[in-house]
């Protein structure tokens, strides 16, 4: 198939990219400058210069592709609005598609911190409850998720945070323990849900392949790590025992504004809908994986 991806020089889009190549699949890849090309460029990708918020720079190449993956997002603070024109351009070029007789797929990344804070363990039709930082992301997802009917295929996949490599908020984890102070957001009771970025990598794969895709899609490993848990079996993996210290929530606001909070949430999550397409992680949880984590991380660093 080919497929077209947006962020495949990110930490979810350079797993993506990795895992379709794998799989034999055809990729055009939208990447910001000639200097990323660089990045991407391996057999069997078309790498095209441009920008999620100029929509002439990829409109064209989002439609010559079978499906669709989006998984980009502009770090500033025009990201919400750059997100909502990337979804528009590309259920645009999904309908035109669609409307031409071809088929069209669509495969939106959110977050699963919409879900907010969990009672119970959330399946993919929990109602959500997004924190300040993503509250704009479930207008996002309805938005994907309603363009369905119009011939076109849609899903919604929400990552729990993901690990593996050297970036994301378990990779800064790594080097704050390596460098000696940890700070957790809170009392570190909280859970997170987490995914390994090869296993959530697999699932966009199975995404594109399933026939009848469509609908949300929760990706994480399920172990219900509590946020101490995670710290301290990097902390027992450094060369020397780094400091741990627990910033209480208004302290932390001050300085990560609404990251905090979503740091601080509290989330039991499951994944019985990507489980039902055949997804197994295969990674179980970060405690358990650090010594791989590590590696994976020197190595990651030793590249950049
Ligand atoms: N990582 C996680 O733990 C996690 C968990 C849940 C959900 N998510 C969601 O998944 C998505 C991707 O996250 P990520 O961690 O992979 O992010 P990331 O590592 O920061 O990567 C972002 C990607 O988007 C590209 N990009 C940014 N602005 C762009 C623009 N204007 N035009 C074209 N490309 C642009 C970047 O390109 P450059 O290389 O040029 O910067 C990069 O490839 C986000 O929506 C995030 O909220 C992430």
């Amino acid at each position: 198939m080919r497929i077209f991806l947006t962020g495949a020089t990110g930490h979810i889009g350079s797993a993506v990219l990795d895992a379709l190549l794998r799989a034999g699949h055809e990729v055009d890849a939208l990447v910001r400058t000639p200097e990323k090309v660089q990045q991407v460029s391996l057999r069997g990708v078309r790498p095209l210069v441009g920008d999620l918020s100029v929509p002439a720079t990829y409109a064209a190449a989002a439609e010559d592709c079978d499906r669709i993956i989006h998984a980009a997002f502009e770090a500033s603070s025009a990201g919400q609005h750059v997100d909502r024109l990337a979804i528009d351009t590309l259920l645009a070029a999904a309908r035109r598609r669609a409307e031409a007789g071809k088929s069209a797929v669509v495969v939106y990344t959110s977050d699963i911190w919409v879900l907010g804070s969990t009672e119970a363990p959330a399946i993919e039709e929990a109602a959500v409850n997004p924190v300040e930082l993503v509250a704009w992301r479930p207008e996002h997802e309805r938005f994907v998720l309603g363009a369905a009917h119009e011939g076109v295929r849609t899903a919604v996949l929400r990552p729990g945070l993901v690990y593996g490599g050297a970036r994301g908020i378990i990779g800064d984890l790594l080097k704050d323990a390596a460098n000696g102070l940890v700070r957790v957001v809170g009392n570190g009771r909280n859970h997170w849900a987490c995914v390994y970025d090869r296993d959530l990598a697999d699932l966009y794969l199975r995404l594109v392949a399933h026939p009848e895709v469509s609908g949300v899609y929760h990706a994480n490993d399920e172990a219900d790590e509590r946020v101490d848990d995670i710290v301290d079996a990097i902390a027992r993996h450094a060369k020397s025992r780094p400091d741990v210290r627990h910033v209480p929530l208004e302290e932390a606001r001050k300085k990560l504004g609404p990251q905090a909070d979503a740091l601080a949430l509290d989330q039991l999550v499951r994944s019985p809908r990507a489980k039902a397409i055949g997804w197994v992680p295969t990674l179980h949880s970060v405690a358990g994986s650090v010594a791989r984590l590590l590696e994976e991380f020197r190595t990651a660093r030793a590249a950049a």
